[in-house]
């Protein structure tokens, strides 16, 4: 199996846990990291450590050329037409806010903006905000007991005042995969800007924004075995060149006086201040890993995995699975009946494994199943089937001692 030959790559997955090996099945929160990525951090600390686009010196030049080679890599991952429209932010958050508050000044009172009951909060906050400031509506997608989303509300939704249309790629609740392309397409029929967090798809699929013909896509380099604190907004240069810039400071400008400013053109425009360039450069390692490894590869194994771990689970007593959707990526969301998630969760990671306990972020699914939170064991390229076995005959132990 593809595990087989990369989980030496990370030598976190030798460690002990509890006096346990350690099952991690925590990827949907974040990846764990290869050796080329951490050994990509250091390397910049022990040899050019600068600051980017500031400096005429050596240093800063290398520091400069490694960090836009990644937007450039980048671009390719994404086949985004232009390396300008790939965007370096804190992450996935600071991507959809970005765009969000971008669209204060767009939107006029009695807009409509449609989002989806699929969403991380990161993509319905802002939004909220969004509304609240303009006086737009906000309109949003039912989803059905799969975990799919409504896709004929969704068209009775759509109209000439509807001006954003935001929802995820994959949920990191459910796994559930929306029709991207076909979505893109109807809400383009009337005019809208289309907004996809990517979070959840990244690391597991490949994504031709080109060819979904989306507006904003976001993604954030942890979750795609990077590191922390660095994400991506890749804007098609019209939506890019029409949004304001979201912070001000020294990058992101063209000409400062004392009373007024004009602003830098893409992609300098939305980064305002020092970023985060050891991380930048480390996602660079971390894409090569992945394309070294082959992102359908990756996508193969962990579709292999979900079959595999779902039928584990559904064959022990008392496991309901939530979210059942027909096209679905490596999230297996559960609950024991009867027992709270956080304590099936606490009893797992005395036996190893590292699983999420709660509402991931996504209340408003948690409330239409009628559940406080569930049991998230989400999937990455490195995970076994052996990791999956723990995880049954663990859980198996947890209904025993809760029961
Ligand atoms: N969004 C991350 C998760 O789903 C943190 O766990």
């Amino acid at each position: 199996m593809l595990s087989d030959q990369i989980r030496a790559d990370f030598p976190i997955l030798t460690r002990q846990v509890h006096g346990k090996p350690l099952v991690y099945l925590d990827n949907a929160a974040t990846t764990q990291k290869p050796q080329a990525v951490i050994d990509a951090i250091v390397h910049f600390y022990s040899h050019y450590n600068s600051n980017v686009h500031r400096g005429v010196h050596q240093l800063s030049q290398e520091a400069t050329d490694a960090f836009e080679a990644v937007r450039t890599q980048l671009q390719g991952h994404l086949n985004a037409a232009h390396v300008h429209e790939v965007i370096f932010t804190k992450g996935t958050t600071d991507s959809l806010n970005l765009v969000a508050h971008g669209f204060r000044s767009l939107l006029q009172p009695g807009d409509e903006i449609i989002v989806s009951q699929l969403e991380h909060h990161s993509n319905l906050v802002p939004w909220h905000m969004l509304a609240e400031r303009t006086g737009a509506l906000l309109r949003y997608i039912p989803m059905n007991g799969q975990g799919e989303l409504d896709q004929s509300v969704y068209e009775s939704l759509l109209n000439a005042r509807t001006k954003v249309v935001a929802f995820n790629h994959i949920s990191n609740a459910l796994g559930t995969i929306n029709p991207v392309k076909e979505m893109a397409a109807k809400a383009h029929a009337v005019g809208a800007a289309v907004v996809v967090d990517g979070a959840q798809a990244l690391p597991h699929a490949a994504v031709d924004v080109q060819d979904l013909d989306v507006d904003f896509y976001s993604g954030s380099a942890h979750k795609m075995y990077g590191p922390t604190g660095v994400g991506l907004l890749y804007g098609k240069t019209e939506w890019l060149e029409k949004l304001p810039p979201y912070q001000g400071g020294g990058e992101m400008i063209q000409d400062v006086e004392m009373t007024s400013s004009t602003y830098a053109g893409l992609p300098h425009k939305f980064e305002a201040g020092t970023p985060n360039i050891e991380a930048v450069i480390a996602w660079g390692a971390a894409l090569t890993w992945m394309q070294q490894v082959g992102v359908a590869n990756i996508q193969a194994h962990e579709d292999e995995l979900l079959a595999y771990g779902t039928a584990l689970l559904e064959a022990i007593p008392g496991v309901k699975i939530y979210g059942k959707a027909q096209q679905k990526a490596a999230v297996l969301s559960f609950n024991v009946t009867g027992v709270h998630p956080y304590d099936v969760g606490t009893l797992l990671d005395q036996m190893g494994i590292a699983v999420r306990t709660g509402q991931h972020c996504t209340q408003p699914i948690m409330d239409c199943f009628g559940v406080p939170g569930t049991i998230r064991a989400s999937l990455a390229a490195y995970t076994s089937k052996e990791d999956l076995d723990h995880l049954a005959r663990a859980l198996e132990r947890a209904i025993a001692l809760l029961a």
